[in-house]
């Protein structure tokens, strides 16, 4: 049954700005184009017109004369979270004011469906795009970009070939085992999002490396490697606490474990941080409103954003420069959890 047609608002055209204003639809074309042949009654004419009518330039028409669509795509796992919500919105707000819109791909985590979202934005004939990928090889959007496709990954995965910005995932994970031996943590555990995935993977083996900086026990049970949600991050916990002895600490490597894994102690009745100590990588605007709040490392998720826009821009700009990886640091922020 094919869709009732529904009236579109009809957006003024140049034929009716030029009808209003008694020109050729060329002369009204040469005056709102700034082309300066006509007399000063017939730009006034035209422009009074075009300000009248609320005439807006047809973009399909300009980026189908032009090549560009000043449309950039934005690709990330899940709208919904918070950490990718932030950074698209960071990103957003920079190429609005260097002119660009976004179309916002939530590609649900799946490699295919990205795939898929990725081409649907080339079809749309997106000037770029900014890509948080659920692929643990940067192949398919490295092939894009050697074809002339301006691309910047984001967080995940690194490359060699196209621009990135990511954080020191390292760097954060060893500040978050230090807090915790420096409060005197002995038994600490990883809930780990899957290794596929490079801050996952990253994360994990900076969490075994900062154990044996502090001569912590390495304890199999405690590196519990699972997925990336909140429900991953309950069953985690719950399987950790279930341990005997249970760990004294335990370092949830994103926003979602965190989540899933508090909801978890709570169910125990396990206290925070008197029976153990929660430290989350990524920061979010409940964690400091949560009981005990919530010690986390923040990642730099405006600057993560506005990063990858720019490092679009310049390469909108000039094609040819060498990619650039950006690494930012994430930071400590100590509340109450630890
Ligand atoms: O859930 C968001 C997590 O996935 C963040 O830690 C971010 O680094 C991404 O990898």
């Amino acid at each position: 049954m094919p869709r009732p047609k529904v009236r579109k608002f009809q957006v003024p055209t140049l034929l009716d700005v030029a009808r209003q204003a008694r020109v050729s639809t060329a002369t009204a074309s040469r005056v709102l184009n700034g082309s300066a042949t006509a007399s000063p009654p017939v730009r006034e004419r035209v422009e009074d017109a075009a300000r009248v009518l609320g005439y807006t330039p047809n973009r399909i028409a300009t980026s189908l004369r032009q090549q560009y669509t000043q449309t950039v795509g934005l690709l990330v796992p899940d709208i919904t979270n918070p950490f990718f919500a932030a950074v698209a919105k960071a990103a957003e707000r920079t190429l609005r004011l260097a002119g660009y819109s976004c179309m916002l791909c939530d590609t649900e985590g799946g490699v295919a469906s990205e795939q898929h979202d990725a081409m649907v934005c080339l079809h749309r004939r997106v000037d770029g795009m900014l890509v948080i990928s659920n692929d643990s090889s940067a192949s398919f959007f490295e092939k894009l970009g050697q074809q002339g496709q301006p691309i910047v990954l984001v967080d995940r995965p690194s490359s060699r070939i196209l621009d990135s910005v990511r954080v020191d995932n390292a760097d954060g994970t060893l500040q978050a085992v230090s807090h915790l031996a420096a409060r005197g943590r002995r038994r600490l555990a990883i809930i780990s999002g899957p290794p596929t995935l490079l801050p996952a993977s990253e994360r994990l083996h900076a969490f075994v490396t900062g154990l044996g900086l502090h001569n912590l026990p390495r304890v199999e049970d405690y590196l519990h490697v699972t997925g990336f949600s909140i429900t991953h991050g309950y069953d985690a916990a719950r399987f950790l606490l279930a341990l005997d002895p249970p760990p004294d600490a335990i370092f949830a490597g994103n926003n979602t474990l965190g989540i899933g894994a508090i909801r978890a102690i709570k169910d125990t009745g396990c206290r925070i941080p008197e029976d153990i100590a929660v430290i989350m990588f990524d920061d979010v605007y409940l964690a400091e409103s949560l009981e005990p709040p919530l010690t986390v490392i923040a990642q730099p998720t405006e600057q993560i954003g506005a990063v990858a826009a720019k490092l679009l821009l310049e390469r909108l700009d000039d094609s040819g420069r060498q990619p650039r990886e950006v690494l930012l640091k994430p930071q400590l922020i100590v509340r109450g959890s630890v």
